[in-house]
């Protein structure tokens, strides 16, 4: 009799483990040091693009900085659904990780606006050690009261302009232009007060439209322009440059601070490696990727941010007056 009772304790134990590992992003086993993990890990870009390849680092890193202990799953090219529906799972515990755009994060929490503050950096170098800055940290900081914990600032391409068949050198060109911009206000309201028509499509959505003619051009990060071929379906590109574009890596709060504290300083470590090597790798690659549109047949090249003084001027005016992180973000980086 009491065998049976111990067997049917180890089994009802055994199925709750089964339930909680089923229902919850990471599984994990063990308790302090020996603690193993396996985590989610989801973002909306092809695994071409630096934003996979940077997660693949962060996954190896972490591998080997916990003896195999935490290993990381990931989902690439929006497989777990769109950024609202990542942050959701993310809230709910069934994604540990996500890439998520601070733009769409301005949706969320405005300060993340800050960081489309056009011509800022003078490259993502710039824009990587800004990152260390108090204001980059309390912007990150207000994902606390949602749940939701901002570990740090992925960065890769910078924001270009593409255009189908304009080569366009000035806001005037750009004027009654039909052009795709992140649905991101602060995006939209900069290329809106150059004369375009912002369209907010999601980027699955842009390939087709501008093959099509829906749209005229894109604003796109040098990056995606590559990996998504855009070259194919367009014959200007604008490297301006013009915004820096960076993926906020949010983890739920909870299951972050629920961690060992040397568990989460092993996440921590791995993720600063996958960002400088992000970083560091692509600011590499600006020459090869130009030469790769051209290439392909593409006109490429500059616009000063001269061009767009009286654009830049209305954004600061406008979005200082939001929010006093972004007020505090323009005062520290424009120069
Ligand atoms: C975009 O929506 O433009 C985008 C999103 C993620 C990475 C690159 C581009």
């Amino acid at each position: 009799m009491k065998k049976m009772k111990r067997n049917l304790s180890l089994v009802l134990v055994i199925s709750l483990l089964l339930i909680v590992a089923a229902c919850g992003g990471s599984q994990s086993s063990g308790d302090g040091a020996d603690k193993s993990y396996t985590f989610k890990l989801a973002h909306i870009t092809p695994t071409s693009h630096m934003w996979h390849i940077a997660s693949e680092k962060f996954a190896e890193e972490l591998e080997s900085k916990s003896d195999g202990r935490m290993k990381v799953e990931i989902y690439p090219a929006s497989q777990l659904g769109t950024e609202a529906d990542m942050v959701q799972q993310i809230e709910a515990g069934s994604i540990d990780f996500g890439l998520i755009t601070a733009a769409y994060m301005s949706s969320r929490s405005p300060s993340f606006a800050a960081w489309f503050m056009p011509y800022a950096f003078k490259d993502i170098n710039a824009a990587h050690e800004a990152r260390t800055t108090d204001v980059a940290k309390k912007i990150l900081g207000t994902l606390d009261e949602q749940g939701l914990i901002g570990l740090d600032y992925l960065f890769a391409g910078q924001r270009v302009m593409l255009f189908k068949d304009k080569e366009v050198l000035t806001p005037e060109d750009m004027s009654g232009l039909k052009l795709r911009v992140t649905p991101s206000p602060p995006m939209q309201d900069f290329y809106r007060s150059a004369g375009a028509s912002p369209e907010g499509l999601p980027l699955p959505e842009v390939y087709a439209a501008v093959q099509t003619g829906v749209i005229d051009g894109m604003d796109m990060d040098l990056d995606a322009a590559i990996t998504n071929k855009y070259f194919e379906v367009v014959d200007y590109g604008a490297v301006t440059n013009h915004m820096v574009w960076p993926a906020v890596v949010t983890v739920n709060k909870s299951t972050f601070e629920g961690m060992p504290e040397a568990d989460q300083k092993i996440i921590r470590e791995a993720l600063a490696v996958a960002t400088d090597f992000a970083v560091s790798t692509r600011s590499a690659q600006e020459e090869e990727f130009r030469t790769t549109l051209s290439d392909n047949g593409m006109k490429i090249y500059d616009i000063p941010a001269s061009v767009f003084a009286d654009q830049i001027a209305a954004f600061d005016e406008k979005y200082k007056e939001l929010d006093p992180l972004i007020k505090e973000f323009i005062e520290t980086f424009r120069k």
